[in-house]
């Protein structure tokens, strides 16, 4: 699928596929979005922590690199999975200049690492967090009682509607621990629905900019 990359509302850059009229964030704003729904409704939960992370959809490693940039603020320690199928390329990650965008220029090399890391195996990127990335299809997640938060970052149910059904977080919450927080910018009742059907408690939160509600959810 042929993928651009884009201007957002906040001034940063994210991937747009051209096919789906789909974003990799938010139009309204790609970094404010990312900061909104992971870092201040998921990661600030878990102050003074150590804690395993599951992303669904690693994708340009934006949310990876603001938990990178946030867990020490926090006193967390991080054990993050990003779950990818289809990896950004080099060039790609150069052209959307996060550390720029995030005044991170000294976590570059960093960032970078993330990117080069060889896959299925964990790799320390500080003292504080080990990334480990899974190529592999979202269905395909089977751990159990494992992480603390996840960040449920697929495209929209308009585009990929099998991933937003009763069948995928029944493995999400299978594969979290109990009191462990599922966040994500979607809001749909139908999704909302979902996950209420395979055991979680969801709260309708306030949304990033453009967008008036967001989920998450908890496994009591
Ligand atoms: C909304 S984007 C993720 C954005 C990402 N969290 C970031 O910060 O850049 C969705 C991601 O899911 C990936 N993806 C889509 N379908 C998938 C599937 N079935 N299994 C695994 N990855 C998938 C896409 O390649 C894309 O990177």
């Amino acid at each position: 699928m042929k993928r651009k990359i884009i201007l957002t509302a906040d001034g940063s850059k994210t991937i747009q596929i051209e096919d789906w009229d789909e974003q990799y964030h938010s139009k309204h704003g790609a970094v404010q979005e990312a900061y909104h729904v992971f870092i201040t409704h998921g990661l600030r939960l878990f102050a003074d922590r150590k804690i395993n992370l599951l992303e669904i959809g690693f994708g340009t490693g934006l949310n990876a690199l603001i938990t990178l940039l946030e867990a020490p603020k926090l006193k967390l320690d991080v054990n993050y999975v990003g779950v990818e199928a289809f990896p950004v390329s080099n060039e790609e990650v150069a052209e959307l200049g996060y550390c720029a965008q995030l005044d991170c220029a000294d976590k570059q090399t960093e960032f970078q690492r993330m990117h080069e890391t060889p896959w299925e195996e964990p790799h320390p990127i500080t003292g504080g967090f080990v990334l480990t990335k899974q190529k592999k299809d979202f269905l395909e997640v089977k751990d159990e009682n494992l992480f603390n938060l996840v960040y449920f970052d697929a495209f929209g149910a308009r585009v990929q509607p099998e991933l937003w059904t009763e069948e995928i977080f029944s493995k999400m919450y299978d594969a979290m621990q109990q009191g462990g927080v599922l966040v994500t910018y979607a809001a749909k009742g139908s999704v909302r629905r979902a996950m209420q059907a395979v055991g979680f408690t969801v709260e309708r939160l306030p949304g990033p900019p453009g967008k008036r509600e967001m989920l998450r959810a908890i496994k009591n």
